[in-house]
């Protein structure tokens, strides 16, 4: 792993601008009406992909779209609109029985409160939205894209999966997860387990723990996937960060100073959105089953993923998670 001082430098050192033509691609990005979405669906269109918004509100996306159309000069059909709502497996089953073909997909969306919130699905929203519904999403379109990978054999092209973590997980409290016995997300739905501290950081607690069962997902998934006979999965699944943006994502905590620190230390969502096409475009099958930040793919620390409690940790969470979602979701029993 990197020393602080190669982070920090690697952070405020520019990220590459998209290059690569991809021309013909198809790209589904969810959470693509605002913030790092947005911005990803700019660079993904502005190389050559026809790009999918998938959002929630129909009249958000449509202005997204408008916007990115008018922006990039695009001919109708570019950019469409779909609706998924990650809080929803319904939406999400919807949605995903109807994604035709892509190449990419990036499961951006996500939230962050400090406010304990239920889903009509009887969730704490961060729960279903960044981990239940990522995973969800993710297993119902691995199958779309080992379809697609048959239809461009030969290409060169391997369709992939990103999912969107945060360097946030380093603040997931581990230790007191890993002696839960009982399903773990089960447990995380209790509001004595949401895991707000005094201020700060702390705060953060829930999503940083989000954030780290959303790289244990990725990694899960990229383990079901096939080897195709040159070695290489047939699909790439990553986990990528952005690093910390300029974005509206804190806007549900009242953190002290939170605009003095973006000022300071954030980068602009046009920036963070490079890593997403960096993950989709250029990573390669290297990344499958790994993260990447700054572009790069780096190793992951030992305390959450290397020891013997870690590894049972991830393996645990992932039965947990699919024992959920097999009672929801009757394509994956
Ligand atoms: N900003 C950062 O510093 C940072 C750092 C590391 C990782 N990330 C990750 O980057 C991703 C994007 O965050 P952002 O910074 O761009 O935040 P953002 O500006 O708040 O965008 C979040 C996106 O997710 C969508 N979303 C939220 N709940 C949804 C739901 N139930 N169904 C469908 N879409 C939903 C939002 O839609 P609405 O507009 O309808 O709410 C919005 O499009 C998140 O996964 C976040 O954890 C961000």
């Amino acid at each position: 792993m990197p020393s602080i001082f190669q982070k920090a430098y690697a952070f405020f050192s520019s990220l590459p601008i998209p290059q690569t033509r991809i021309d013909g691609w198809r790209i589904l990005i969810t959470g693509a009406n605002t913030g790092l979405g947005f911005e990803a669906a700019k660079h993904f269109a502005h190389q050559g992909a026809s790009v999918i918004l998938a959002c929630r509100s129909r009249d958000k996306a449509l202005n997204a779209k408008a916007q990115i159309d008018a922006l990039l000069g695009l001919a109708p059909g570019i950019i469409t609109v779909s609706i998924v709502d990650m809080e929803s497996f319904g939406s999400i089953r919807d949605f995903a029985s109807n994604v035709g073909p892509v190449d990419g997909i990036v499961l951006n969306a996500g939230v962050a409160s400090e406010i304990w919130n239920v889903t009509g699905d009887g969730w704490e929203r961060t729960l279903q939205v960044n981990v239940l519904g990522t995973a969800l999403l993710g297993r119902l379109l691995l199958p779309r894209a080992l379809e697609r990978r048959k239809e461009v054999a030969g290409s060169g092209t391997i369709p992939t999966i990103s999912i969107v973590s945060s360097q946030m997980y380093q603040f997931a409290e581990l230790k007191r997860y890993m002696k839960i016995e009982e399903n773990i997300i089960e447990a995380l739905n209790d509001e004595s387990n949401f895991g707000m501290g005094e201020s700060g950081l702390m705060t953060l607690r829930r999503y940083s723990m989000t954030k780290l069962l959303e790289i244990y997902i990725a990694c899960e998934l990229a383990a079901l996937v096939p080897k195709a006979s040159d070695g290489n999965p047939m699909v790439i699944i990553n986990c990528v960060t952005p690093g910390f943006c300029r974005s509206d994502l804190l806007r549900e905590y009242n953190l002290p100073l939170l605009g003095l620190w973006k000022a300071l230390f954030a980068r602009s969502t046009e920036t963070g959105a490079r890593t997403y096409f960096h993950s989709i475009v250029d990573a390669g099958p290297k990344s499958h089953g790994k993260y990447i930040d700054n572009c790069k793919i780096e190793s992951l620390p030992k305390k959450f993923f290397k020891t013997k409690e870690a590894r049972e940790l991830q393996s645990k969470v992932w039965d947990d998670i699919m024992e959920i979602l097999k009672g929801v979701e009757p394509e994956l029993k």
